[in-house]
Protein backbone atom coordinates (compact mmCIF):
# COMPACT_ATOMS: atom_id res chain seq x y z
CA UNK A 1 0.00 0.00 0.00
CA UNK A 2 0.60 3.51 -0.81
CA UNK A 3 -0.08 6.27 2.23
CA UNK A 4 0.63 10.17 2.40
CA UNK A 5 0.96 12.02 5.70
CA UNK A 6 0.79 15.40 5.23
CA UNK A 7 2.25 17.34 7.58
CA UNK A 8 6.20 17.36 9.37
CA UNK A 9 6.60 17.67 12.77
CA UNK A 10 7.07 15.46 15.38
CA UNK A 11 3.91 14.05 15.53
CA UNK A 12 3.92 12.74 11.84
CA UNK A 13 7.23 11.80 12.35
CA UNK A 14 5.28 9.43 15.13
CA UNK A 15 3.00 8.53 13.17
CA UNK A 16 4.49 7.42 9.78
CA UNK A 17 6.92 5.29 12.43
CA UNK A 18 3.69 3.52 13.83
CA UNK A 19 2.09 2.91 10.18
CA UNK A 20 5.56 1.44 9.32
CA UNK A 21 4.92 -1.08 11.34
CA UNK A 22 2.44 -2.22 9.00
CA UNK A 23 3.73 -5.51 6.38
CA UNK A 24 1.40 -4.14 3.82
CA UNK A 25 2.79 -0.89 3.83
CA UNK A 26 5.67 -0.18 1.09
CA UNK A 27 5.77 3.24 1.24
CA UNK A 28 5.00 6.60 2.56
CA UNK A 29 5.38 9.79 1.12
CA UNK A 30 5.42 12.82 3.48
CA UNK A 31 3.91 16.34 2.27
CA UNK A 32 6.01 17.84 3.18
CA UNK A 33 8.11 15.76 6.21
CA UNK A 34 11.43 16.79 7.42
CA UNK A 35 14.42 15.91 7.08
CA UNK A 36 14.76 13.83 10.20
CA UNK A 37 11.97 10.99 8.77
CA UNK A 38 14.44 10.46 5.48
CA UNK A 39 14.49 6.87 6.29
CA UNK A 40 11.08 6.20 6.90
CA UNK A 41 9.34 8.21 4.07
CA UNK A 42 9.71 9.74 1.18
CA UNK A 43 9.70 13.63 1.24
CA UNK A 44 7.80 15.88 -1.18
CA UNK A 45 8.12 19.72 -1.06
CA UNK A 46 4.32 20.21 -0.89
CA UNK A 47 2.93 22.31 2.00
CA UNK A 48 0.26 21.38 4.57
CA UNK A 49 -1.98 23.86 3.52
CA UNK A 50 -1.18 23.34 -0.84
CA UNK A 51 -4.37 21.17 -1.20
CA UNK A 52 -4.64 21.25 -4.74
CA UNK A 53 -0.95 20.39 -4.95
CA UNK A 54 -1.16 17.19 -2.58
CA UNK A 55 -4.72 16.36 -4.54
CA UNK A 56 -2.78 16.43 -7.47
CA UNK A 57 -0.01 14.87 -6.24
CA UNK A 58 -2.08 11.62 -4.82
CA UNK A 59 -3.78 10.97 -7.69
CA UNK A 60 -0.91 10.87 -9.66
CA UNK A 61 0.99 7.76 -7.04
CA UNK A 62 -2.17 6.47 -6.94
CA UNK A 63 -2.65 6.54 -3.37
CA UNK A 64 -4.28 4.29 -1.57
CA UNK A 65 -4.80 5.72 1.48
CA UNK A 66 -3.97 9.28 3.10
CA UNK A 67 -3.63 10.46 6.39
CA UNK A 68 -3.92 14.41 7.46
CA UNK A 69 -2.39 15.50 10.68
CA UNK A 70 -2.38 19.18 11.18
CA UNK A 71 -5.51 21.38 12.20
CA UNK A 72 -5.16 23.58 8.85
CA UNK A 73 -5.37 21.29 5.96
CA UNK A 74 -8.18 19.43 7.59
CA UNK A 75 -10.12 23.17 8.57
CA UNK A 76 -9.26 23.63 4.89
CA UNK A 77 -10.96 20.90 3.49
CA UNK A 78 -8.43 18.67 2.63
CA UNK A 79 -10.37 15.54 3.14
CA UNK A 80 -12.77 16.65 1.47
CA UNK A 81 -10.82 17.64 -1.72
CA UNK A 82 -9.21 14.10 -1.42
CA UNK A 83 -12.35 12.11 -0.90
CA UNK A 84 -13.69 14.14 -4.10
CA UNK A 85 -10.83 12.38 -5.95
CA UNK A 86 -11.66 8.47 -4.54
CA UNK A 87 -8.93 8.71 -2.11
CA UNK A 88 -9.67 7.43 1.57
CA UNK A 89 -8.57 9.59 3.87
CA UNK A 90 -7.91 9.25 7.82
CA UNK A 91 -9.28 12.91 9.40
CA UNK A 92 -12.63 15.18 10.04
CA UNK A 93 -14.34 16.71 6.45
CA UNK A 94 -13.85 20.78 7.26
CA UNK A 95 -17.59 20.63 8.42
CA UNK A 96 -16.66 18.62 10.89
CA UNK A 97 -13.05 19.87 11.60
CA UNK A 98 -14.38 23.35 12.30
CA UNK A 99 -14.83 21.54 16.02
CA UNK A 100 -11.20 22.91 16.31
CA UNK A 101 -11.47 25.44 13.37
CA UNK A 102 -14.06 27.35 15.49
CA UNK A 103 -13.80 28.62 19.13
CA UNK A 104 -17.33 30.25 19.01
CA UNK A 105 -18.78 26.51 17.21
CA UNK A 106 -17.46 24.13 19.74
CA UNK A 107 -18.67 26.45 22.78
CA UNK A 108 -22.35 26.54 21.15
CA UNK A 109 -22.59 23.08 20.91
CA UNK A 110 -21.19 22.34 23.93
CA UNK A 111 -23.84 24.96 25.72
CA UNK A 112 -26.97 23.01 23.27
CA UNK A 113 -25.78 19.07 24.06
CA UNK A 114 -25.31 20.02 27.67
CA UNK A 115 -21.38 19.06 27.98
CA UNK A 116 -19.59 20.44 30.64
CA UNK A 117 -17.24 23.47 30.00
CA UNK A 118 -16.78 27.16 31.06
CA UNK A 119 -19.20 29.39 31.27
CA UNK A 120 -18.66 31.88 28.23
CA UNK A 121 -19.98 34.82 26.10
CA UNK A 122 -19.66 35.65 22.52
CA UNK A 123 -18.39 39.00 20.91
CA UNK A 124 -17.98 40.47 17.82
CA UNK A 125 -18.00 43.97 18.48
CA UNK A 126 -14.59 45.22 20.74
CA UNK A 127 -16.16 48.09 22.64
CA UNK A 128 -19.30 44.98 23.92
CA UNK A 129 -16.08 42.86 24.84
CA UNK A 130 -14.58 46.05 26.83
CA UNK A 131 -17.93 46.96 28.57
CA UNK A 132 -18.69 43.26 29.34
CA UNK A 133 -15.08 42.80 31.05
CA UNK A 134 -15.73 46.06 33.35
CA UNK A 135 -17.50 43.31 35.59
CA UNK A 136 -16.85 40.58 34.51
CA UNK A 137 -14.80 38.34 37.05
CA UNK A 138 -10.98 38.10 36.74
CA UNK A 139 -8.52 36.20 36.06
CA UNK A 140 -10.53 35.33 32.60
CA UNK A 141 -9.78 33.38 29.45
CA UNK A 142 -9.85 35.55 25.85
CA UNK A 143 -10.04 32.98 22.63
CA UNK A 144 -9.75 34.31 19.80
CA UNK A 145 -12.69 32.37 17.54
CA UNK A 146 -10.13 30.88 14.76
CA UNK A 147 -6.93 28.88 14.77
CA UNK A 148 -3.79 31.12 15.97
CA UNK A 149 -0.91 28.61 15.85
CA UNK A 150 -2.09 27.78 19.53
CA UNK A 151 -1.32 31.50 20.69
CA UNK A 152 -5.18 32.87 20.26
CA UNK A 153 -5.61 32.02 24.25
CA UNK A 154 -4.86 34.79 27.13
CA UNK A 155 -5.50 33.88 30.72
CA UNK A 156 -5.87 37.47 31.79
CA UNK A 157 -5.01 37.84 36.01
CA UNK A 158 -6.83 41.60 35.75
CA UNK A 159 -9.44 43.33 34.20
CA UNK A 160 -6.50 45.70 32.33
CA UNK A 161 -4.63 42.46 31.20
CA UNK A 162 -7.96 41.34 29.38
CA UNK A 163 -9.10 44.48 27.74
CA UNK A 164 -5.06 44.34 26.08
CA UNK A 165 -6.08 40.78 25.11
CA UNK A 166 -9.14 41.60 23.63
CA UNK A 167 -7.90 45.20 21.80
CA UNK A 168 -4.86 43.31 20.71
CA UNK A 169 -7.16 40.53 18.85
CA UNK A 170 -10.42 42.81 17.47
CA UNK A 171 -8.87 46.03 16.67
CA UNK A 172 -4.94 45.30 16.08
CA UNK A 173 -5.57 41.97 14.14
CA UNK A 174 -2.92 39.66 15.90
CA UNK A 175 -4.23 36.99 14.56
CA UNK A 176 -6.36 37.97 11.70
CA UNK A 177 -9.39 37.08 11.04
CA UNK A 178 -9.04 34.33 13.56
CA UNK A 179 -10.11 37.15 15.92
CA UNK A 180 -12.37 38.93 14.47
CA UNK A 181 -14.72 36.95 17.05
CA UNK A 182 -13.82 36.16 20.85
CA UNK A 183 -14.81 34.14 23.28
CA UNK A 184 -14.35 35.48 27.16
CA UNK A 185 -14.93 32.65 29.49
CA UNK A 186 -14.62 31.58 32.97
CA UNK A 187 -11.37 30.52 34.44
CA UNK A 188 -11.37 27.21 35.50
CA UNK A 189 -8.69 25.09 37.56
CA UNK A 190 -7.71 21.73 37.65
CA UNK A 191 -5.30 19.09 36.48
CA UNK A 192 -5.26 19.13 32.57
CA UNK A 193 -5.60 15.68 31.08
CA UNK A 194 -5.33 15.46 27.06
CA UNK A 195 -7.38 12.42 25.71
CA UNK A 196 -7.11 11.42 22.16
CA UNK A 197 -9.72 9.38 20.39
CA UNK A 198 -10.42 7.22 17.29
CA UNK A 199 -14.17 7.73 16.03
CA UNK A 200 -15.72 6.48 12.85
CA UNK A 201 -18.43 9.26 13.90
CA UNK A 202 -20.85 6.43 15.80
CA UNK A 203 -18.39 5.15 17.82
CA UNK A 204 -15.47 6.92 19.87
CA UNK A 205 -12.49 4.81 21.67
CA UNK A 206 -10.09 6.60 23.60
CA UNK A 207 -6.74 5.92 23.46
CA UNK A 208 -4.30 6.38 26.59
CA UNK A 209 -4.77 9.63 28.56
CA UNK A 210 -1.52 11.75 28.27
CA UNK A 211 -0.55 15.29 29.80
CA UNK A 212 1.58 17.73 28.17
CA UNK A 213 3.72 20.39 29.72
CA UNK A 214 2.84 23.61 27.25
CA UNK A 215 5.34 26.09 29.66
CA UNK A 216 8.83 26.52 28.16
CA UNK A 217 10.53 26.62 31.10
CA UNK A 218 10.10 23.92 34.75
CA UNK A 219 8.03 24.10 37.02
CA UNK A 220 5.08 25.74 34.34
CA UNK A 221 7.56 29.00 34.31
CA UNK A 222 7.97 30.65 31.16
CA UNK A 223 6.11 31.27 27.79
CA UNK A 224 3.24 28.60 26.53
CA UNK A 225 4.83 26.77 24.01
CA UNK A 226 3.53 23.93 21.29
CA UNK A 227 4.65 21.64 24.32
CA UNK A 228 7.66 20.93 25.86
CA UNK A 229 7.19 16.97 26.82
CA UNK A 230 4.47 14.45 27.36
CA UNK A 231 3.99 11.82 29.65
CA UNK A 232 1.27 8.54 29.15
CA UNK A 233 -0.92 7.52 31.34
CA UNK A 234 -2.38 10.76 32.80
CA UNK A 235 -2.20 9.97 36.95
CA UNK A 236 -5.13 11.83 37.36
CA UNK A 237 -7.38 10.69 34.86
CA UNK A 238 -8.30 7.40 37.14
CA UNK A 239 -11.08 4.29 35.46
CA UNK A 240 -13.71 6.84 37.82
CA UNK A 241 -13.25 9.92 35.83
CA UNK A 242 -13.10 8.26 32.74
CA UNK A 243 -16.19 6.39 33.08
CA UNK A 244 -17.38 9.94 33.34
CA UNK A 245 -15.98 11.63 30.59
CA UNK A 246 -16.91 8.80 28.05
CA UNK A 247 -20.16 9.62 29.05
CA UNK A 248 -21.01 12.89 29.37
CA UNK A 249 -18.16 14.44 27.05
CA UNK A 250 -17.05 12.04 24.64
CA UNK A 251 -20.43 10.08 23.49
CA UNK A 252 -22.57 12.93 23.86
CA UNK A 253 -20.01 15.15 21.61
CA UNK A 254 -19.44 12.31 18.62
CA UNK A 255 -24.02 12.18 19.12
CA UNK A 256 -24.14 15.80 18.80
CA UNK A 257 -21.75 16.47 15.95
CA UNK A 258 -23.78 13.77 14.40
CA UNK A 259 -26.98 15.10 14.89
CA UNK A 260 -25.72 18.82 13.70
CA UNK A 261 -25.27 16.56 10.25
CA UNK A 262 -21.34 17.16 10.58
CA UNK A 263 -19.78 13.47 11.72
CA UNK A 264 -16.78 13.60 13.00
CA UNK A 265 -14.22 10.62 11.70
CA UNK A 266 -10.51 10.58 12.72
CA UNK A 267 -8.94 11.91 15.98
CA UNK A 268 -10.54 13.96 17.77
CA UNK A 269 -8.67 14.69 21.04
CA UNK A 270 -10.19 16.60 24.03
CA UNK A 271 -8.70 18.79 26.05
CA UNK A 272 -9.90 18.70 29.57
CA UNK A 273 -9.72 20.01 33.00
CA UNK A 274 -10.62 18.38 36.12
CA UNK A 275 -12.14 21.04 38.15
CA UNK A 276 -13.84 20.33 41.39
CA UNK A 277 -16.95 20.17 39.85
CA UNK A 278 -15.98 17.62 37.30
CA UNK A 279 -14.50 17.16 34.24
CA UNK A 280 -15.19 19.97 31.75
CA UNK A 281 -13.80 20.71 27.86
CA UNK A 282 -11.38 23.34 27.51
CA UNK A 283 -10.56 22.58 24.23
CA UNK A 284 -11.32 20.05 20.77
CA UNK A 285 -8.58 19.55 18.71
CA UNK A 286 -9.67 17.95 15.70
CA UNK A 287 -6.23 15.86 14.95
CA UNK A 288 -3.62 14.00 17.19
CA UNK A 289 -1.94 16.33 19.54
CA UNK A 290 1.61 17.33 19.32
CA UNK A 291 3.73 15.99 21.29
CA UNK A 292 0.79 13.68 23.08
CA UNK A 293 1.40 11.49 19.74
CA UNK A 294 4.94 10.49 20.57
CA UNK A 295 3.53 9.01 24.14
CA UNK A 296 0.42 7.52 22.62
CA UNK A 297 1.67 5.78 20.04
CA UNK A 298 4.45 3.98 21.38
CA UNK A 299 2.13 2.37 23.38
CA UNK A 300 -0.24 1.05 20.82
CA UNK A 301 -0.11 -2.27 20.44
CA UNK A 302 -2.80 -2.84 17.97
CA UNK A 303 -2.12 -1.79 13.89
CA UNK A 304 -2.34 1.74 14.05
CA UNK A 305 -3.50 1.32 9.71
CA UNK A 306 -6.31 -1.02 10.46
CA UNK A 307 -7.61 1.68 12.87
CA UNK A 308 -7.67 4.79 10.68
CA UNK A 309 -9.43 2.42 7.79
CA UNK A 310 -11.76 1.60 10.71
CA UNK A 311 -12.38 5.17 11.12
CA UNK A 312 -12.55 5.88 7.68
CA UNK A 313 -15.24 2.78 7.13
CA UNK A 314 -17.44 3.07 10.04
CA UNK A 315 -16.14 -0.36 11.32
CA UNK A 316 -14.34 0.79 14.58
CA UNK A 317 -16.93 -0.56 17.00
CA UNK A 318 -15.64 -4.59 15.71
CA UNK A 319 -11.94 -3.01 15.76
CA UNK A 320 -9.23 -3.90 18.44
CA UNK A 321 -7.81 -1.01 19.88
CA UNK A 322 -5.17 -2.35 22.27
CA UNK A 323 -2.76 -0.04 24.58
CA UNK A 324 0.65 -1.50 25.95
CA UNK A 325 0.20 -2.09 29.99
CA UNK A 326 3.35 0.66 30.16
CA UNK A 327 3.88 3.83 31.08
CA UNK A 328 5.94 6.79 28.19
CA UNK A 329 7.48 9.92 28.81
CA UNK A 330 8.52 12.34 25.67
CA UNK A 331 11.08 14.76 26.45
CA UNK A 332 11.17 17.64 23.83
CA UNK A 333 14.99 19.30 22.71
CA UNK A 334 14.46 22.66 21.57
CA UNK A 335 16.41 25.26 19.81
CA UNK A 336 17.27 27.72 23.13
CA UNK A 337 15.51 31.11 23.21
CA UNK A 338 12.26 28.80 22.21
CA UNK A 339 9.38 30.25 21.72
CA UNK A 340 11.41 33.53 21.42
CA UNK A 341 13.62 34.04 18.87
CA UNK A 342 16.68 31.63 18.51
CA UNK A 343 19.71 30.16 16.00
CA UNK A 344 18.92 26.90 13.57
CA UNK A 345 21.21 25.07 11.46
CA UNK A 346 23.02 23.36 14.42
CA UNK A 347 24.37 19.70 13.52
CA UNK A 348 21.90 17.67 15.17
CA UNK A 349 24.05 13.63 16.48
CA UNK A 350 21.83 10.94 17.47
CA UNK A 351 23.84 8.01 18.46
CA UNK A 352 22.18 5.05 15.80
CA UNK A 353 20.71 2.77 18.65
CA UNK A 354 18.53 5.11 20.32
CA UNK A 355 17.21 6.71 16.33
CA UNK A 356 14.02 4.56 16.93
CA UNK A 357 12.68 6.54 19.80
CA UNK A 358 13.57 10.08 18.53
CA UNK A 359 10.82 11.76 16.28
CA UNK A 360 12.16 15.35 14.76
CA UNK A 361 10.20 17.99 14.60
CA UNK A 362 12.30 20.66 13.10
CA UNK A 363 15.41 19.71 11.42
CA UNK A 364 16.51 19.59 7.50
CA UNK A 365 18.70 17.29 5.78
CA UNK A 366 21.81 19.27 3.93
CA UNK A 367 24.32 17.16 1.80
CA UNK A 368 23.33 14.28 4.57
CA UNK A 369 24.15 16.25 7.64
CA UNK A 370 20.63 16.68 10.15
CA UNK A 371 20.42 20.35 10.54
CA UNK A 372 17.97 22.07 13.57
CA UNK A 373 15.27 23.75 11.88
CA UNK A 374 13.03 24.69 14.04
CA UNK A 375 12.44 26.05 17.49
CA UNK A 376 10.95 22.44 18.85
CA UNK A 377 13.76 20.22 17.21
CA UNK A 378 13.33 16.36 18.59
CA UNK A 379 11.08 14.37 21.05
CA UNK A 380 12.84 11.78 22.52
CA UNK A 381 11.22 9.01 23.80
CA UNK A 382 10.96 6.18 26.49
CA UNK A 383 8.49 3.28 26.93
CA UNK A 384 9.21 1.34 30.46
CA UNK A 385 7.09 -0.61 33.20
CA UNK A 386 7.20 2.47 35.77
CA UNK A 387 6.47 6.40 34.78
CA UNK A 388 10.01 6.52 37.02
CA UNK A 389 11.48 3.98 34.44
CA UNK A 390 10.09 5.71 31.54
CA UNK A 391 11.34 9.67 32.98
CA UNK A 392 14.57 8.10 33.73
CA UNK A 393 15.21 6.51 30.64
CA UNK A 394 14.27 9.03 28.67
CA UNK A 395 16.59 11.91 29.40
CA UNK A 396 19.04 8.99 29.42
CA UNK A 397 18.74 9.09 25.79
CA UNK A 398 18.62 13.03 25.72
CA UNK A 399 21.69 13.14 27.59
CA UNK A 400 23.35 10.99 24.57
CA UNK A 401 22.22 13.63 21.73
CA UNK A 402 23.84 16.68 20.81
CA UNK A 403 23.32 19.97 18.59
CA UNK A 404 24.51 23.68 20.24
CA UNK A 405 22.33 25.42 21.83
CA UNK A 406 19.76 22.75 22.72
CA UNK A 407 17.76 22.97 25.91
CA UNK A 408 15.09 21.16 27.42
CA UNK A 409 12.96 21.01 30.62
CA UNK A 410 14.19 18.86 33.08
CA UNK A 411 11.06 18.64 35.21
CA UNK A 412 8.89 16.46 32.97
CA UNK A 413 6.81 13.94 34.07
CA UNK A 414 7.83 15.22 37.91
CA UNK A 415 3.84 16.34 38.66
CA UNK A 416 2.58 13.23 37.31
CA UNK A 417 5.12 11.05 39.38
CA UNK A 418 4.19 12.79 42.32
CA UNK A 419 0.34 12.71 41.67
CA UNK A 420 0.90 8.88 41.25
CA UNK A 421 2.63 9.07 44.64
CA UNK A 422 -0.64 10.86 46.31
CA UNK A 423 -3.32 7.91 45.21
P1 LIG B 1 -6.15 26.06 24.40
O1 LIG B 1 -5.34 26.69 23.30
O2 LIG B 1 -7.62 26.24 24.27
O3 LIG B 1 -5.69 24.65 24.68
O4 LIG B 1 -5.70 26.81 25.73
C1 LIG B 1 -4.37 26.83 26.11
C2 LIG B 1 -4.26 26.63 27.59
O5 LIG B 1 -4.92 27.70 28.27
C3 LIG B 1 -4.94 25.37 28.11
O6 LIG B 1 -4.14 24.24 28.00
C4 LIG B 1 -5.20 25.75 29.53
O7 LIG B 1 -4.03 25.56 30.31
C5 LIG B 1 -5.48 27.22 29.46
N1 LIG B 1 -6.93 27.49 29.45
C6 LIG B 1 -7.75 27.53 28.38
N2 LIG B 1 -9.01 27.78 28.76
C7 LIG B 1 -8.99 27.91 30.11
C8 LIG B 1 -9.99 28.17 31.11
N3 LIG B 1 -11.27 28.39 30.80
N4 LIG B 1 -9.59 28.23 32.40
C9 LIG B 1 -8.29 28.04 32.74
N5 LIG B 1 -7.32 27.79 31.87
C10 LIG B 1 -7.65 27.72 30.56
N1 LIG C 1 -0.25 19.63 22.60
C1 LIG C 1 -1.38 20.40 22.33
C2 LIG C 1 -1.88 20.35 20.94
O1 LIG C 1 -1.49 19.53 20.13
O2 LIG C 1 -2.72 21.18 20.61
Amino acid sequence: MKLLVVGGGGREHAIIKKLKENPNVTEIFALPGNGGMAEEATLVPIGAKEIEKIVEFAVKEKIDYAVVAPDDPLVLGAVDALNEKGIPCFGPKANAAIIEGSKVFSKDLMKKYGIPTAEYAVFTDCGDALAYLETAPVPTVIKADGLALGKGVVIALTRDEAKNAVCSMMEDKVFGESGSRVVIEEFLTGPEVSVLSFTDGETVVPMVSSMDHKRALDDDKGLNTGGMGTVAPNPYYTDAVAERCMKEIFLTTIKAMKAEGRPFKGCLYFGLMLTPKGPKVIEYNCRFGDPETQVVLPLLESDLLTIMQATTNGTLAETPVKFKDAHACCVVMASEGYPGKYETGKEITIPNEIKGDVFVAGAKLSDGTLLSAGGRVLGVCAVEDSLKGAIDAAYEKVSRIHFDNAFCRKDIGRRALAAGREE
